[in-house]
């Protein structure tokens, strides 16, 4: 059994959660997903981690008087659980600075943007407003800040002139898929680590490919 235990955060489709519990499935992924948590009983995500057995909780933050005593009743459970990374997946609630502090270099979040371009919501509509031709989805540390914090993996797609955001949503979704294992399995295998602003990756190749958008 992998020792390396996470949890993943969710608050609806779960995805990208989905994702994560798949690629644990794989004898030589190095993770255990040992907990989901969400903040809303009816997140979709929640069924699909308990077809798949892995052990679900329901933290409403609707019942706390404010967001640090939400986010401390995580932070038990978290503890409880063992885990030693926290990977947000479509969790909707800011963070509170003393929870981010708690498990700094502990917490990752995916954001469908190259960041640092188009933090925040409404993402794939201000993409097509602002006209790019590419856009992509980043996996990051978490800081305080939101949609801030060293950048671990970031997938570029390249953007249709009748793309909707729908379509462009579909497109980066895929991606996000692939590069958020990854992260974590960098993150498990030691092979990831924060310096800085940055963060520093041993061992890989950097990839001879290029998109360009229109094409050559
Ligand atoms: C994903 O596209 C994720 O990048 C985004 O929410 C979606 C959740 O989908 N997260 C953010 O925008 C965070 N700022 P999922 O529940 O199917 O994984």
């Amino acid at each position: 059994m992998a020792s390396f235990k996470i949890a993943i955060l969710i608050s609806g489709r779960g995805s990208n959660m989905a994702a994560l519990i798949n690629a644990a499935k794989a004898e030589d992924y190095p993770v255990e997903v040992a907990l989901v948590l969400s903040n809303r009983e009816d997140a979709q995500g929640l069924e699909i981690a308990r077809a798949a057995n892995i052990p679900t909780q329901v933290i409403k933050h609707g019942d706390f008087d404010g967001r640090e005593a939400f986010d401390a009743a995580m932070t038990e459970v978290l503890a409880a659980a063992g885990v030693r990374l926290i990977c947000l997946a479509g969790f909707m609630r800011l963070l509170s600075p003393e929870f981010c502090q708690r498990w700094r270099d502990s917490l990752i979040n995916i954001h469908p943007s190259l960041l640092p371009s188009f933090k925040g919501l409404n993402v794939h509509e201000r993409m097509l407003e602002a006209g790019v031709r590419i856009g992509g989805c980043t996996v990051h540390y978490v800081r305080p800040e939101m949609d801030e914090g060293p950048i671990l993996v970031q997938a570029a797609v390249p953007i249709a002139s009748d793309d909707t955001p729908d379509t462009l949503a579909a497109r980066i979704l895929k991606q996000e898929h692939r590069i958020y294992p990854l992260a974590v399995r960098l993150i498990a295998e030691g092979r990831a680590r924060p310096t800085g602003g940055m963060v520093t990756i041993d061992n890989f190749e950097l990839p001879d490919s290029c998109l360009i958008n229109p094409p050559l």
